[in-house]
């Protein structure tokens, strides 16, 4: 078995290049904050303990998984500083240290093994995590000796006062170490602030002064590997990790007819032979099942659509399709709209907090709210529950095989039986029993030569 490991995530950064109100590692990348990208490598590399180093009161710690530990950074600036916040964890710890930035989200247990394993077959106190496939402009450059052993990390953030064969150097610090916990609180004590700051890069200077073994693990996988300080760095990462989720679910078995229009996030399922159409996204814990047809220009927020169902040109929150339904174009599916099989609500129709049974039709222009529709039902184009009195929301129950007429008001609380009919235009104030005939609108009477009196008989002039 790998020897245990700890794992440190830096997330105590004011991050103010952000300029958010919002702490920079709780900006999401395809729907997740980018701390829990990076805490959900840590998992996957099989860290034995996640500490994690949060500034008290930023809103960080309560968005955090069970099981991942907290350390809080209340002295100092800098990435030093945020290490020396977690001196305890670092002191009772096994094995190694890998510490990992809160911003660089797309940071994966695939980077996380070869560090270690570089850093293990070197036998180094300190490994560097590196890469020079990336634009390097404000990243710390790796400066190296003339036997390629490393000598320190050159900042850049502020590239004045930097030599010029320094700013040339490629190879960037993507800010992933693994350490030798204890030659790494050694060389913190030893690191002088820098402008306010106490850098952890600093420590490289200190661990070579002290004859420490340094090394390095370059990635391939640059595009993985970004660091995000503002929101031109977070629309990149979001880039990457959308295609990457998209490319994912084309492996598995699903067809995106436009990709560049498409939005998944990345807590969603999709099943094989599910099509996705342009202009859809499909968002936070949404769930498509397999052969179903979503698009085109649809958005399914924490919703599930079974098998072989259709949704289309529609907006969905927290609601449930059953196999084989189909929805749209233009409907609305509000929360705790559950539709069963083979249901049809069609164009223009609002559904919220109801019940669809089995095969129950509602083709055109209604509002159902707060009602139980029951199988193989056909709602009139424009029924309507009023479900509201003003005060209180009522319940309407419509049983199986009901058939409402066009422009049917059904005004809860209420109930209609099995196989009801209601007359078009009716408002349905009272029950209707099973197999009866509600209708609930002014008789019609005509007045005859009616145009005649109203209208100016004279040719005009
Ligand atoms: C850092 C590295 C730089 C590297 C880059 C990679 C230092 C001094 N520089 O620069 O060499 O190329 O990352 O992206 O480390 N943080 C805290 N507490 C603090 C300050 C920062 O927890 O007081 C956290 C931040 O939340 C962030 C991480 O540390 O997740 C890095 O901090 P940031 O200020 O973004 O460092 P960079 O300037 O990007
Ligand atoms: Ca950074």
């Amino acid at each position: 078995m790998a020897e245990p490991f700890t794992v440190l995530i830096m997330a105590a950064g004011r991050g103010t290049r952000m300029r958010s109100d919002t702490p920079k590692v709780l900006h999401r990348v395809c729907g997740k904050p980018m701390l829990q990208w990076v805490v959900d490598a840590g998992r996957e590399a099989g860290a034995e303990r996640i500490v994690c180093i949060v500034r008290p009161g930023d809103g960080v710690a309560e968005g955090l998984p069970d099981g991942v530990e907290l350390a809080e950074q209340t002295e100092g600036e800098g990435t030093g500083s945020a290490v020396l916040a977690a001196r305890a964890a670092l002191e009772d710890g096994s094995g190694p240290v890998v510490i990992l930035s809160g911003d660089h989200p797309l940071v994966s247990a695939r980077h996380l093994t070869g560090l270690l394993d570089a850093h293990r077959a070197d036998d180094a106190a300190a490994t560097i995590l590196t890469t020079d496939r990336l634009e390097p402009s404000g990243y710390g450059r790796i400066v190296r000796n003339g036997d390629g052993s490393v000598e320190r990390i050159v900042e850049t953030k502020d590239p004045s006062g930097v030599p010029d064969e320094e700013l040339a150097i490629r190879e960037i610090n993507l800010g992933t170490y693994a350490f030798d916990p204890g030659a790494l609180l050694a060389a913190l004590d030893a690191v002088d602030t820098e402008g306010g700051e106490r850098y952890l890069t600093a420590t490289v200077s200190v661990l070579r002064d002290r004859d420490e073994r340094i090394a390095t693990h370059l990635t391939d996988d640059a595009a993985g590997a970004l660091g995000v300080n503002d929101r031109a760095d977070l629309m990149q990462a979001e880039a990457v990790a959308q295609a990457r989720i998209l490319h994912g679910h084309a492996r598995e078995g699903v067809t995106f007819l436009q990709a560049a229009t498409t939005r998944v996030e990345a807590g969603v399922r999709i099943g094989a032979d599910a099509v996705v159409g342009p202009g859809v996204s499909l968002l936070g814990a949404t769930e498509v099942a397999e052969g179903a047809e979503i698009g085109p220009h649809t958005t399914l927020v924490d919703s599930r659509v079974g098998p072989g169902a259709r949704v289309i040109h529609s907006y969905a929150v927290e609601a449930e399709v059953g196999e084989g339904a189909s929805v749209g174009p233009f409907a609305y599916l509000r929360p705790g709209a559950v539709l069963g099989a083979g249901a049809k609500v069609g164009t223009f129709v609002e559904v919220k907090n109801s019940e669809v049974g089995a095969g129950a039709k509602i083709p055109h222009l209604s509002y159902i709210g707060d009602a139980d529709v029951g199988e193989a039902s056909n709602l009139g184009a424009s029924t309507i529950t009023a479900n509201y009195d003003g005060r209180q929301k009522h319940r309407t129950t419509i049983g199986d095989g009901v058939k409402t007429g066009v422009h049917t008001s059904l005004v809860a609380p209420l109930d209609i039986g099995d196989r009801a009919y209601t007359g078009a235009g009716s408002v349905i104030t009272g029950d209707v029993p099973e197999g009866a005939l509600g209708i609930g609108r002014a008789k019609q009477r005509n007045i005859d030569g009616y145009a005649d009196r109203v209208e100016d008989t004279d040719e005009p002039g």
